[in-house]
């Protein structure tokens, strides 16, 4: 049909619209209280600026295209690159650790379906400049405030959390090659959604053999924080590359968050640039896609030209938490309600009723009034049908009496109110 939407684009009716408003009001309040700062950047962006460092998958989904001055330039896919670069040109003067947040909407041409569409909205919450494992459970407590702030517990969702370090060290003692690293990590990514065998078919192809392609999956299938601690500690190399994971995790116990949290070694982010914790937000009954992810990714703002600074962040996307609230039936008050209808009875009291609309207007009060004089029975039925709580009827007695009668739409009941009163705090 011709006046659609492109597939994955989305119309927000105003209803829809109320739902990403709150979304929206929901993260900007979680992010005031931990401290986060607003930022914002450009939607279209040089394509190196993915092409460099975001990895393969996000760069096959591109939206991008040469321009009138023949530049190569994309429709973002991700915040992060943009942040790095915006860090680095002001790396010097800014305080550390900086604490943004952005809500941008990003644009991947992926294959629809549920929980996945062609551009969506994604809050990102990043602290740069701090190595310390604290900042990493700093950002996964503020991702698991959010889903609380919404009314999700511990047995709708889970946060899962793995560490690249981690991933790394226990690879190699299996035996991979770091040329083969990228197979093992894109096999651990999909060990949960794809086949056994299509994915030990594709480290084959990376020329792993069969003991190294079992130790990939013996990695995947490590949970809980003693199982991970006691594989580690077996390995060459192995001491210390859990103790951030460890001491992330012993944070979030401290701030009486550990019944969301599950370490996971099946997490790794199908991101490129990841170097160490990593972490994803799912529904407990695996229905959707993860509601969120992100991680540390140390090297990033040095590889793309800018300062050597440590950096960790997330990306909460706006549709899979949208399914969730759904499938939760998790209702929400849609604000904007009108306060008052103005009726005016007879043609002469429409100037009057414009004026006092005003009036109330100048005080925050929502009224809105018929923009064509009808009789008083059709003017009552607008107000209803346009959800107004109360009714303000001017009539040629009421501006005798310089009042007018207020009629309360639910209750039915009515009052003759002076026209002081209203227009002093009757409407608060
Ligand atoms: P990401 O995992 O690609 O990470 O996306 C984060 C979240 O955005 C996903 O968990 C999902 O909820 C949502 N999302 C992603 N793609 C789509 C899509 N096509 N349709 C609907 N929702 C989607 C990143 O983008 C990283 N840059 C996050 C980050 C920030 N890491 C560090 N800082």
């Amino acid at each position: 049909m011709q006046g659609q939407a492109l597939p994955g684009f989305r119309d927000f009716f105003p209803e829809e619209l109320a739902l990403r408003n709150h979304i929206f009001a929901t993260w900007r309040e979680v992010a005031r209280r931990y401290g986060f700062q607003e930022y914002d950047g450009p939607p279209l962006e040089p394509l190196e600026l993915y092409t460099q460092k975001s990895g393969d998958e996000i760069v096959q989904q591109l939206y991008s295209f040469r321009d009138r001055g023949d530049r190569e330039v994309a429709l973002r896919p991700e915040m992060t690159p943009t942040l790095a670069r915006m860090v680095g040109a002001r790396a010097q003067a800014l305080k550390k650790p900086i604490r943004w947040f952005s809500i941008p909407q990003l644009f991947r041409y992926e294959r629809q379906q549920r929980g996945r569409l062609r551009e969506h909205f994604q809050l990102n919450m990043d602290i740069i400049g701090e190595a310390s494992p604290l900042a990493d459970a700093e950002l996964i407590a503020a991702v698991i405030d959010i889903v609380r702030a919404f009314g999700f517990g511990p047995g709708e969702v889970q946060l899962r959390m793995s560490d690249r370090r981690v991933l790394h060290a226990l690879l190699v003692a299996h035996g991979l090659t770091e040329a083969q690293l990228p197979a093992a990590y894109a096999a651990i990514d999909k060990s949960e959604r794809v086949p056994r065998e299509a994915l030990a078919e594709q480290l084959e192809k990376a020329g792993c053999a069969a003991r190294a392609i079992d130790g990939v999956f013996a990695v995947a299938a490590l949970r809980g924080l003693p199982d991970v601690l006691r594989a580690v500690g077996a390995v060459p190399g192995g001491r210390g590359v859990a103790d951030a994971l460890s001491e992330a995790h012993a944070a979030l116990v401290a701030m009486g968050l550990a019944a969301f949290v599950q370490i996971d070694l099946s997490i790794v982010r199908g991101l490129a640039y990841y170097t160490g914790i990593v972490f994803e937000l799912f529904d407990t009954a695996k229905t959707l896609r993860a509601v969120c992810g992100g991680g540390r990714y140390d090297g990033l703002l040095k590889a793309l030209g800018g300062v050597d600074l440590p950096a960790l962040g997330f990306g909460m996307g706006d549709v899979v938490l949208g399914e969730l609230l759904r499938e939760h039936k998790r209702s929400f008050e849609a604000p904007g309600q009108l306060d008052a209808f103005l009726v005016a009875v007879s043609g002469d009291d429409v100037a009057p009723v414009l004026k006092l609309a005003h009036e109330l207007r100048d005080r925050g009060v929502a009224v809105e009034y018929g923009l064509r004089h009808a009789v008083i029975r059709k003017q009552l039925e607008l107000a209803v049908a346009r959800g107004a709580a109360r009714a303000v009827i001017v009539g040629p007695e009421e501006r005798q009496a310089q009042a007018a009668v207020v009629r309360d739409l639910k209750a039915g009941t009515e009052e003759k109110v002076p026209l002081t009163r209203l227009l002093s705090g009757f409407f608060r």
